[in-house]
């Protein structure tokens, strides 16, 4: 076939997921393994949100609200801003997509921090974009680096707080000096997949720094402290401007009914949310005093995985951890060919970790 496909595209690594639970258990002919490596909620959805899913099972012949009044109304009312500033998404991920989409065309760049968050890059090239990648400084992301870095060409840069993979989170401080001296025609974009795990008193909520003159995007997620990251639902924080423009080039109904649904239950379910958050902190202090004891070397979090340095070929690591049913993930493809990324899980599944990580690396 000529199929003539651009080398933009061409270019493109295509996203590697987490290894699910069945492939492993398939392959390697065992039972009972654990996955620690998606960062997703260990304790299942929000009973409230699959509750409100049930019942909405006989509505499903029926399409979406495509203006997503209900699930809006109330992240706006969390959030105290207007209605007119949210868009949602099939996941935070599509909102990426959106905004490359949008704003995003060949001969712009689009400033990363390196490692972060994969879909960045994809959705950058698949607009036909470069991406122009800035190393983090000792696991943090270099605002510094990345201000100095703008040029004429600069159209997007994102932040990724609490940062994937590494956990760590810019200061208020920090942000703020970044957006008082990035210039105005450049669109920020801060993803705040993991904000509700942050304990760091100082964080940064870029929320607080909405204003109707300045491009600055939050992106938020349910895939994680509320557990729907099979549901599919994200939203984004904007100028009215931008949602007016977003809602340009989204697909009418890309929140589907049930997404919609789960998520209004899940917003008012603060029972699981503080169990999610007591889970994650117990399970985060559980895991590093074990490590410490063990004097195996990882890096504090503010999210809720971290990243442990093996002092060994992670892959290696990687499949030997996958011998004793738990998958993580490597870190090589993020350029840190010695470290593994893990997520907190369950008391039982953190206790299983430390047994297998103590069998493969000591
Ligand atoms: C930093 C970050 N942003 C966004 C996402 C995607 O979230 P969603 O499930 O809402 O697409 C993830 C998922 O792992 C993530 O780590």
């Amino acid at each position: 076939m000529n199929l003539s496909i651009p080398d933009h595209i061409l270019s493109i690594k295509p996203y590697s997921p987490g290894k699910p639970l069945e492939e492993l258990e398939r392959e390697y002919g065992i039972g009972n393994s654990i996955k620690l490596a998606s960062n997703e909620n260990p304790l299942g959805p929000s009973p409230m949100a699959a509750e409100a899913i049930r019942c909405a099972i006989e509505k499903l012949n029926r399409y979406p609200d495509g203006s997503g009044h209900d699930l809006i109304k109330r992240i706006s009312e969390k959030l105290e801003v207007r209605p007119e500033n949210i868009v949602l998404g099939n996941g935070s991920d599509e909102i990426i997509g959106m905004l490359a989409r949008l704003f995003l065309q060949p001969g712009d760049e689009a400033i990363l921090p390196q490692p972060s968050f994969l879909m960045y890059d994809i959705m950058v090239r698949c607009s036909g974009a470069a991406s122009v990648y800035i190393p983090l400084k000792s696991l943090s992301i270099n605002l510094d680096g990345i201000k100095e870095r703008i040029t004429p060409k600069t159209r997007m840069v994102f932040v990724c707080n609490p940062n994937n993979p590494t956990g760590t989170v810019v200061s208020k401080k920090d942000f703020e000096s970044f957006l008082k001296d990035i210039p105005q025609r450049v669109i920020i974009v801060v993803d705040e997949a993991y904000i509700e795990f942050v304990r760091d008193e100082n964080f940064l909520d870029s929320v607080n720094y909405l204003d109707s003159d300045r491009a600055l995007i939050t992106l938020r997620t349910f895939s994680k402290a509320y557990g729907l990251a099979g549901l599919r639902i994200g939203y984004g924080i904007m100028p009215e401007e931008i949602t007016g423009l977003l809602n340009r080039v989204r697909q009418p109904f890309n929140a589907s009914l049930l997404a919609q649904i789960g998520a209004c239950a899940a917003l008012e379910d603060e029972v699981f949310l503080k169990k999610t958050i007591n889970m994650v902190h117990e399970g985060l202090d559980f895991l590093h005093n074990a490590l410490d004891r063990l004097g195996i070397e990882y890096f504090p979090t503010q999210a809720n995985f971290f990243l442990i340095d093996v002092k060994k070929d992670a892959d290696e690591v990687f499949e030997n951890m996958l011998r004793q049913g738990v998958i993580i993930r490597s870190m090589r493809s993020y350029g840190y060919p010695e470290y593994i990324r893990v997520n907190v899980g369950l008391a039982e599944e953190n206790v299983r970790f430390i047994k297998a990580i103590e069998k493969v690396i000591l």
